[in-house]
């Protein structure tokens, strides 16, 4: 129970036990309702998940998770520290796997596909679901290595990608992929002029851009977002805002933010997972954020709790 102190007028100082624990505890008994999930658009979705349940041991860190998620749009999956969010991320292009306790059960389609499949290819899968993490994490070489690197790597740079390029010689389809991804990722025009210095002498939010631009250069169609700008000044997090938005017009995606603004300015639909790993509520973001179904939703977005 909380007490709250309030002076009176004649300057005594009372004392109130508030209901602040009897109505939370009252609102964790609220029934979620599966309407207040429904989400209803138009074209076929690129993920697709069915009663997802994940346990890192014991721990039962997401529940029965169904969703699905458009294409070529913003989805912001919001909720309090803990609540499953990465881990829900993470299931999405299968990084849960590199954890040894976790276990995944259900089903997740990317393109109709399932991803979880004995068949998949994960190599495959996490170039079409690519990932950026919280902290930028380039690798320690230059800006031009840090974007060639996956073409390379996957031998992109003479195939697939960059077919439309074969004929030139690959110094030349490379320069050109790492303008492309450079200008798309809003970075070309501050590192033009010095592609061959160390990524590490980039800026913090230079560097996620970077990391952005090393995501698009393999050719994802859909890019996971772990709270891409929280590390990030305001200034560099309206830059990466600003790019989000404008990468989903060409990818979807799907990004995790404890950024309310953040969420309810750059998304196109939120899901709000609660403590316990729920999804309690999906939906159209205007409508999530001023017209929650949830009471609990509706706390949490107005900050009560979290
Ligand atoms: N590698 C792991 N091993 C064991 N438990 C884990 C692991 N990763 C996450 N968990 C547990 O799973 C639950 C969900 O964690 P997760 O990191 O997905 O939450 P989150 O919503 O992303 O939180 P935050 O907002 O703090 O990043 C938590 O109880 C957490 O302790
Ligand atoms: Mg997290």
């Amino acid at each position: 129970m909380t007490e709250s102190v309030t002076t009176t007028t004649d300057g005594s100082i009372e004392s109130e036990q508030t209901t602040v624990d009897e109505r939370t505890s009252a609102e964790s008994e609220e029934q979620t309702k599966p309407e207040w999930r429904e989400y209803s658009f138009a074209g076929e979705p690129v993920l697709s998940v069915e009663d997802l349940n994940v346990w890192y041991g014991d721990d039962h860190a997401l529940k029965d998770i169904s969703i699905e998620i458009p294409e070529q749009s913003v989805t912001a999956l919001i909720g309090p520290s803990g609540c499953g969010k990465s881990t829900f991320l993470r299931c999405l292009n299968r990084m849960n796997d590199r954890i040894k306790e976790a276990r995944v059960e259900g089903t997740v389609e990317f393109n109709g596909q399932d991803i979880y499949a004995d068949a998949a290819n994960l190599v495959e899968l996490r170039k079409r679901v690519g990932m950026v993490f919280q902290h930028p994490n380039p690798f320690p070489k230059s800006i031009r290595e840090n974007v060639a690197y996956g073409p390379r790597k996957h031998g992109d740079l003479n195939r697939g990608l960059v077919a439309r390029l074969l004929g030139q010689d690959e110094k030349e389809a490379e320069d050109e992929l790492v303008e492309q991804c450079l200008r798309d990722a809003a970075l070309w025009e501050e590192v033009s002029d010095r592609l061959e210095d160390n990524a590490l002498g980039l800026s913090g939010g230079q560097q996620q851009r970077l990391c952005i631009a090393r995501c698009l250069a393999v050719d994802p169609e859909v890019i996971l977002m772990d709270e891409p700008a929280s590390a990030l000044d305001p200034i560099a997090t309206a830059k990466i805002e600003d790019l989000i938005e404008s990468l989903a017009e060409e990818y979807t995606v799907v990004i995790v933010t404890h950024n309310m603004q953040q969420a309810a300015r750059i998304s196109d639909q939120t899901a709000v997972f609660l403590t316990g790993g729920e999804l309690v509520e999906y939906g159209d973001t205007d409508q999530v954020f001023e017209n929650p179904q949830s009471q609990r939703v509706e706390d949490y977005i107005t900050g009560k709790f979290g």
